[in-house]
C-alpha cells in the first residue's frame, strides 16, 4: 500500500483540503500519514475511525519513507525540507500548494481541468514535482479555459478584486475586526435615520484613520477601503502577483514564457475568500459572441455562464454567492466598444477551493490512479 504524507493539514488551505478529501471519500487505497512541525507524537486527525499519531514534519528520514508528500505547510517549509529530501535521494512525488517550486523547469503547475495532458505527459516523463498554481491564475484559467483551448486569445488584461483569505487566516480575522470597529463606532449614527449622511461618513473615516485601527497584517484599512498592492515589488513596476499572471498562465498552458501576454492590476478588497476578476480579452479574430459564450461554458463542469443582466449578475456573480463552492461563474460577457476583437468578462471563484486546495487534491488522485 502506498504511503501518502500530508503536511500542513491544520492550516487554512490544509483544512479545506482535508474537508474536500473527506467529502469525496479520498482516504482510500493508501496509508495516510500526518506530519506536524510542532506537535509530533500528539494525536492528529481522525480518518475513517482511526486517530493518526502525528509524525515529525522536519524528520527527513520519515518523510523519505513516503511515496507521495502533499504539503500545505507553506513556502518556507518547502524551501527547507524539499532540498534535504532531494539530497537524501528521495524519488517520491512532491505535491505542494505553495509557490516555492512552481516555476522550476522540472515542476508542473497542476490544474487538471485545464492541463491534464501536460500532467499526464509529465507523469510519463518521470516528473515528480506537481505544484498548485497561484489562485488568481487558476481561477482565471478555470473561467476562460475554453478561449485558450480554442487558441483565440491574443492577450488578456485582468483587474483583480482579491479576498482577504489570499493574504492568510490572520488577515481574514483582521478584516472582520476592522468591520466590527467601523460598525461599533458608527452605531448611534446608524441607528438614527435622521442623522446626516456626511456625519456618518466622517465617523467612518475617523475610525479608518484612527492610529489604533487594526492594520498590523494588511498595513492599511481594507474594510471600507481597498489595497491596490499584493505581494512584493518586481523591478518593472509590477507586483509579484501581477507577474505571476503571465508567468504561470503560460506555464500551465504549456506555452513558451510570455507567449500569451497576461497583465493587469491586482487589488485586495474586503471579500472573505472569493477572488473576482474583470478581464479585457483581445481575441486573435472577430469571434461571434455566441461562439465565445459556448467555448467558455463548455470547457469544464464547474464553469457556467451568467446572463449579462442586473438580476442574474446580482444573483450569481458575487463572492457572497460563490464562496464555499467549486462554482466558476462567468458573466458580464460582451463585446467591447474598443473593437470587435475585444471581449469583457467577469468571474468569481473560491480562493481556497479552485484557488488552492482543489487542484492539489485532484493531483494526489491522479498520481494514485
Ligand atoms: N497570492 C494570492 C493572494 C493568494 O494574495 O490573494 C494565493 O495564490
Amino acid at each position: 500500500m502506498k504511503k501518502v504524507g500530508i503536511v500542513g493539514w491544520r492550516g487554512m488551505v490544509g483544512s479545506v483540503l482535508m474537508e474536500r478529501m473527506r467529502q469525496e471519500g479520498d482516504f482510500q487505497g493508501y496509508t495516510p500519514c500526518f506530519f506536524s512541525t510542532s506537535q509530533a507524537g500528539q494525536a492528529g486527525p481522525e480518518v475513517n475511525g482511526t486517530v493518526y499519531e502525528l509524525l515529525d514534519g522536519t524528520n527527513v528520514a520519515l518523510l523519505a519513507d513516503m511515496d507521495i508528500v502533499v504539503s500545505c505547510q507553506g513556502g518556507s517549509y518547502t524551501g527547507e525540507v524539499y532540498p534535504q529530501l532531494m539530497a537524501a535521494g528521495w524519488s517520491g512525488y512532491w505535491i505542494d500548494a505553495a509557490s516555492k517550486l512552481r516555476m522550476d523547469d522540472d515542476a508542473i503547475i497542476v490544474l487538471d481541468p485545464v492541463n491534464r495532458q501536460l500532467i499526464d505527459e509529465g507523469l510519463a516523463r518521470g516528473i515528480k514535482k506537481y505544484i498548485g498554481g497561484n489562485c488568481t491564475v487558476s481561477l482565471m484559467l478555470m473561467a476562460l479555459g475554453g478561449l485558450f483551448e480554442q487558441g483565440w486569445v491574443e492577450w488578456i488584461s485582468s483587474q483583480t478584486y482579491q479576498a482577504a483569505s489570499g493574504a492568510g487566516a490572520k488577515n481574514m480575522r483582521e478584516l472582520v475586526s476592522q468591520m466590527r470597529l467601523v460598525g461599533e463606532n458608527a452605531e448611534n449614527l446608524l441607528d438614527d435615520p435622521a442623522a446626516a449622511i456626511l456625519d456618518l461618513d466622517r465617523n467612518v473615516v475617523e475610525t479608518l484613520r484612527n492610529p489604533i485601527f487594526p492594520v498590523s497584517n494588511f498595513g492599511a484599512p481594507l474594510a471600507g477601503s481597498l489595497i491596490p498592492w499584493i505581494d512584493t515589488a518586481m523591478e518593472n513596476g509590477q507586483t509579484r502577483e501581477e507577474w505571476k499572471g503571465g508567468a504561470e498562465s503560460n506555464k500551465i498552458l504549456g506555452l513558451a514564457p510570455g507567449e500569451i501576454p497576461v497583465d493587469g492590476c491586482c487589488v485586495r478588497v474586503g471579500a472573505m475568500r472569493c477572488h473576482s476578476q474583470a478581464f479585457t480579452i483581445k481575441l486573435k479574430k472577430d469571434v461571434p459572441l455566441a461562439e465565445v459564450e459556448q467555448a467558455v461554458a463548455e470547457h469544464n463542469q464547474w464553469v457556467y455562464l451568467v446572463e449579462n443582466t442586473r438580476e442574474q449578475t446580482l444573483r450569481e456573480l458575487t463572492p457572497a454567492r460563490v464562496t464555499g463552492t467549486l462554482d466558476i461563474p462567468v458573466g458580464r460577457l460582451r463585446k467591447m466598444n474598443l473593437g470587435t476583437k475585444y471581449v469583457s468578462a467577469f468571474t468569481v471563484g473560491d480562493q481556497l477551493l479552485w484557488g488552492a486546495a482543489e487542484p492539489v487534491r485532484r493531483m494526489l488522485k491522479i498520481v494514485l490512479e
